[in-house]
């Protein structure tokens, strides 16, 4: 059984359904991220945060001799990942105090780590976890600063009628988290232990169409902890006041599709032989 735990306030509950909507978008970087991976062969592999394991099976595919693992803390994206016949195993498990059976040639995380609180000392843990010659492969949203984020925080303060705050302490300062540090604080921390470290940024220019794509894209990630942290009335006030700000920030283009820039932060830290 999976307890509370302080990294989702107001609980992360998760809907596979929205968060396919865009599956070329997020999966992109989860196979930029895997093609980077500079080891041949494997026994054990985990993926955690596995969500409903799209990327889990080019793992599996990639080491077809290896046992792989998904570990998530999500049983609405368990259930839809093992809709799938596949040979992967899938484990529900909080990765803040997750341990793997044996040492794993591959750690690889697409867009989970930065939900867990202090994710920073979880990855060295994570590095430390890795059979010599191992390789953690990490990717995260470096969506912090980007319009669509800085106005989920301002809806939550002044969104409410007359500018009133929406929600409450804990919410607010949930929110107010920054989710992914800057590139060097990761170099700082793995460089001392890693025989090579990878680190880089990429921003993708994607089209989304529909008429609030935006809203749609954060309704499946990030804007999940406001969406289970306000009830009824506050969410719907909450929704009619960002969506008319996301329309200003990202204005529709011509032929009906709407720009989302999205900058990903990505790592392959190598384990001494
Ligand atoms: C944005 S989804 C990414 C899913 C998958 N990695 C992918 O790329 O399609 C984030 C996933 O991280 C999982 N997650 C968040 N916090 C977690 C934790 N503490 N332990 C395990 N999984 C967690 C969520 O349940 C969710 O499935």
């Amino acid at each position: 059984m999976v307890g509370a735990h302080p990294s989702r306030p107001a609980g992360t509950r998760w809907e596979p359904g929205r968060y396919h909507k865009f599956t070329d978008h997020r999966l992109r970087p989860a196979l930029e991220l895997l093609a980077r991976v500079p080891i041949a062969d494997a026994s054990l592999v985990y993926d955690l945060g596995c969500g409903s394991g799209n990327v889990t099976r080019s793992i599996a595919e990639r080491f077809a001799a290896a046992r792989v693992v998904g570990i998530d803390v999500s049983s609405e994206m368990l259930a839809r990942a093992a809709e799938t016949p596949a040979r992967i195993e899938w484990i529900q498990a909080d990765v803040a105090d997750w341990e793997p059976e044996q040492a794993p040639e591959l750690i690889y995380s697409n867009a989970a780590l930065h939900w867990i609180d202090d994710h920073v000392t979880l990855i060295l843990r994570l590095f430390r976890f890795l059979a010599p010659g191992g390789c953690l492969a990490a990717q995260m949203p470096l969506s912090f600063s980007m319009p669509s984020h800085v106005l989920m925080r301002e809806t939550l303060a002044n969104g409410g009628v007359n500018g009133a705050r929406l929600g409450d302490d804990a919410l607010a300062s949930a929110v107010a988290r920054k989710w992914v540090l800057d590139a060097g604080e990761y170099y700082d921390l793995l460089a001392p232990e890693a025989s090579s470290l990878d680190i880089w940024e990429t921003e993708y220019l994607q089209r989304l169409e529909g008429d609030d794509p935006i809203l749609e894209w954060v309704e499946a990630t990030g804007l999940r902890p406001i969406l289970n942290g306000l009830d009824g009335a506050d969410r719907e006030r909450f929704i009619e006041v960002y969506r008319e700000r996301l329309r200003a920030a990202y204005p529709r283009r011509a032929g009906s599709h709407t720009l989302y820039p999205f900058r990903r932060l990505f790592m392959v830290a190598m384990r001494r032989a």
